[in-house]
């Protein structure tokens, strides 16, 4: 018997067993991944990443149909190459914010002519060796974020004898009603050109003669669990879209960014395929029915598709508050500690009521791991009946955990999993101290 555990997490269940419950990913157990890999350890469901794909890819049939939509997968948010190459054999382009990911996505077999380049600081090298990416052929769009990066991109582009094709990231002005550091698309944000500078801006791109206008884009923010957000940005982007055309510079795409939640604890955000359903009408119906459509999802697509794995090292009761110390820290999964964000956390074999009500007591922790910051928090307040040995799954960490983790404390980072039924592949080997000091130089 399977109890799913959550409606945001399908591939992850409590399986009955003979002495009590275990908790899989697909059809893994992730006690035997814990075991035979150590902790902290990334568990990622392949078939989990493909079904928050294919909701987007029905919600963009009718375009896809017509060669007439790209999803770009933001590897940001997780940027393991078997991952990229998941995303790359489904079809998908990328969204890239810098040359390392660019060489990331072109080592996974991504395909440059479907990558699109974001980002507000891009140098001088990383526009040459997009310009030069697949052979010469180079990346699909430059989604250009400044009037002076337009100036740049044009004389880098000049230089090597290229034209680059561009797409001004816009600024709609619009609340997306999430954190304010995951907050992209207000005015006061470092991000995109004001709405009333953009046909200004346009009109001096398409007087450069490095550059070829093909597109708008605007990213609004991320972790958005409400669809009005999204519904204004595309009013306030198809308004410049038709001043930008009356202008004389016509358009091929629109790329409409990233930014949709997942459910953390009770979130709702709405489902891609009905949301796209609802833009493209919108679209149609003001008249831009031929305009391909970029996205470029990160989160939605990884996230609830990973767990971090964690072992309890010591319980520490205490007058005020009782912690939990696990194995996995802030270095790991650093969203807690960098914007108060909430995962569940849940044991991979919970104790039965009478195991629990004997010798090992139900409390209220928090959940803290081994570095040396008081910020080290994963966990507030959770009800937990553990003891030392235990282990612990930390959901939702399939987003912005990994590619953010660092070496703090020289802590190696973590080793990742990708299972795919009852099958289980180490797509990333744990980082050894010798790994994360081997660019040291003695003196
Ligand atoms: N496109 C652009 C231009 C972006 O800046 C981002 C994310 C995305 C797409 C993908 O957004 P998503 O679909 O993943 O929401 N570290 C934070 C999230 C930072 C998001 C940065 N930009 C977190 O852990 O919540």
């Amino acid at each position: 018997m399977t109890t799913p555990l959550l409606p945001g997490h399908p591939h992850l269940a409590y399986r009955a067993t003979p002495s009590g419950q275990d908790l899989y990913l697909e059809g893994v157990r992730l006690a035997d991944l814990a075991r035979a890999h150590g902790t902290p350890l990334f568990v990622y469901s392949r078939q989990a990443m493909l079904d928050a794909l294919a909701a987007y890819q029905r919600g963009l049939a009718s375009r896809l149909a017509q060669g007439k939509a790209l999803i770009c997968y933001a590897l940001k948010a997780n940027s393991s190459l078997a991952i990229l190459q998941l995303f790359a054999r489904a079809g998908c382009g990328f969204d890239i914010v810098s040359g390392g990911e660019l060489e990331r996505v072109l080592a996974a077999g991504g395909d440059p002519a479907r990558i699109i380049f974001s980002g507000v600081g891009k140098t001088r090298a990383e526009m040459r060796q997009a310009l030069n990416a697949g052979n010469g052929a180079g990346i699909g769009c430059f989604n250009v974020e400044s009037e002076a990066e337009l100036d740049v991109l044009n004389e880098v582009a000049t230089g090597q004898g290229k034209v680059a094709p561009v797409s001004i990231r816009v600024n709609p002005d619009v609340d997306a009603k999430t954190h304010p550091y995951i907050s992209t698309g207000l005015k006061g944000n470092k991000f995109g050109i004001a709405h009333e500078r953009a046909v200004a801006v346009y009109q001096h791109a398409a007087r450069l003669r490095g550059l070829k206008v093909v597109g708008i884009d605007c990213h609004i923010g991320s972790q958005i669990t409400e669809e009005r957000p999204y519904l204004d940005a595309l009013e306030r982007v198809l308004d410049l879209v038709e001043a930008i055309e009356a202008a004389g510079i016509p358009l091929r795409h629109i790329d409409l960014g990233g930014g949709l939640g997942i459910d953390y604890h009770g979130d709702t955000p709405p489902a891609a395929d009905a949301l796209w359903h609802k833009l493209l009408a919108r679209l149609d119906a003001r008249g831009h029915g031929a305009k391909a459509i970029y996205i470029e999802p990160g989160r939605s697509l990884v996230g609830n598709a990973g767990v971090c794995l964690t072992e309890v090292l010591y319980l520490k009761p205490g007058e005020q508050k009782n912690f939990c110390i696990v194995d996995a820290a802030m270095n790991d999964l650093p969203r807690p500690a960098m914007y108060e964000a909430y995962h569940q956390i849940v044991p991979l074999a919970p104790r039965t009521s009478a195991q629990a009500g004997g010798t090992v007591s139900q409390l209220n922790y928090e959940v803290v791991g081994p570095v040396c910051e008081s910020g080290d928090w994963l966990g507030h307040d959770r009800v937990l009946a553990v003891q030392a040995g235990d282990h612990l799954a930390v959901l939702s960490a399939g987003a912005y955990c990994m590619s953010m983790a660092s070496n703090y404390n020289t802590r190696g980072r973590a080793a990742e999993v990708l299972v795919q039924g009852e099958q289980a592949t180490v797509i990333r080997r744990r980082e050894s101290a010798a790994d994360s000091f081997r660019h040291d130089i003695l003196l």
